[in-house]
């Protein structure tokens, strides 16, 4: 099996991902979000990438189903229900919902990597179900990193790490890494996994969600394994994948 890892989905084309296997990674916060939301029973998350086109969805939307979503610099965006963190995705507030998501970096990731044959959702909430279904898929994956506007960010880094580190445990001498981002994130990942939540604090997304007041949704990002969960993309939207 072989693994690409990129720290921005930037510098790809919409069309790289026709046929792959892709895992999006936004652990601050999108990516943590959008698992929760659906672990706590919404229906589905439609990611757009842009406030006008999460607008524009949203008027064909019916009344109180759907629920219009997000943030802009970690803030609520105004006229929408619910911002980016994951903490406000209650089972009371999301249950049978279908949200609408608009967030700086991680929606539009998953917009971009629509092409993608499988695209999977991980964040550090859900590692293991991510690492197990991968291997059972045993297909070439690229780890796709939302990163921060086009930048390497460290807590996308070191989930990637630790996603192919599992993926490694279970499948072994399978595994080539195949670019320099891929033995990085490894190697980083060994570095800083013992810490998850000192790392994610220290981290410059970190430090903003902590001076804009969202301290609690570090501590749930960097819950390991909490949530046993697989998701599936497919015609724009992403939403839980049974599996056995
Ligand atoms: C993003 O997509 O950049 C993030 O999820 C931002 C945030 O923390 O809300």
């Amino acid at each position: 099996m072989k693994i690409h890892v990129h720290f921005s989905p930037l510098p790809l084309e919409e069309l790289f991902f026709t046929g792959k296997t892709t895992v999006v990674i936004d652990v601050l916060r999108a990516t943590s979000t959008i698992l929760t939301a659906l672990d706590n029973g919404a229906k589905e998350i439609i990611p757009v990438n842009s406030v006008e086109f999460a607008m524009k969805v949203s008027v064909n939307s019916f009344g109180g189903h759907t629920l219009i979503a997000g943030e802009r610099n970690t803030r609520k965006i105004e006229g929408f229900q619910l911002g980016n963190s994951p903490l406000e995705y209650t089972k009371e507030a999301v249950s049978g919902k279908s949200i609408i998501l608009f967030t700086t970096n991680g929606s539009k990731a998953v917009v971009r990597a629509k092409f993608s044959e499988t695209m999977l959702i991980c964040s550090f909430l859900n590692i293991a179900s991510v690492a197990g279904y991968i291997c059972s898929l045993n297909k070439d994956v690229e780890i796709l990193c939302s990163g921060r506007t086009g930048n390497f960010c460290i807590e996308d880094t070191i989930c990637a790490g630790m996603l192919i580190d599992e993926i490694i445990k279970n499948n072994g001498e399978n595994v080539e890494l195949m670019n320099d981002s891929s033995n990085a994130s490894l190697l980083l990942s060994r570095n800083y996994s013992n810490d998850i939540s000192g790392t994610l604090r220290n981290s410059e997304h970190g430090k903003l969600l902590v001076d804009n007041g969202f301290e609690e949704d570090i501590d749930y990002c960097a819950r390991l394994n909490e949530l046993d969960i697989l998701t599936v993309f497919n015609n724009g939207t992403i939403k839980i994948l049974k599996f056995q």
